[in-house]
């Protein structure tokens, strides 16, 4: 459970965090399910330096509403990154092409990346 590895980690000590196609769970019942909640992110902000960043991508479309949903409750821990309307629609660099994204991509998916810096 990568939950229970973050968890080892020492505060203050991730420059990037990358949450890449987590399972989203689509069943409104499950929702507590998903890794992008607030239980998490708290541990998320915990974990990230100053200045450092959770980086989230997904190509479901119930997930992206929700995480939308679920990173509003936290802009006192992030900054949404996000230069100009397009960002979100291209890989940034640095962030690695995951098995599951290019299987995303070949079967016509849309994928969204987001950037959120650590305050
Ligand atoms: C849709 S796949 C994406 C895999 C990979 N990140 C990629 O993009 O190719 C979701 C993965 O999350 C893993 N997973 C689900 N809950 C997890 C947890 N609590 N800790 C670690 N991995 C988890 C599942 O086993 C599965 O491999």
């Amino acid at each position: 459970d990568a939950l229970e590895v973050l968890a080892r980690v020492p505060d203050g000590a991730l420059s990037f965090l990358y949450l890449l196609h987590p399972d989203p769970w689509p069943k409104a019942r499950h929702a507590k399910r998903r890794m992008m909640n607030d239980g998490p992110l708290e541990m998320f902000a915990a974990k990230l330096k100053v200045g450092g960043e959770f980086r989230f991508g997904t190509d479901h479309p119930v997930y992206l509403r929700h995480a939308l949903m679920v990173m509003q409750r936290h802009t006192e821990q992030f900054d949404w990154l996000c230069d100009s309307p397009a960002d979100f629609q291209k890989r940034p660099g640095g962030w690695p092409e995951t098995r599951y994204e290019a299987k995303a991509r070949k079967l016509g998916h849309e994928v969204w990346y987001f950037r959120y810096r650590r305050k």
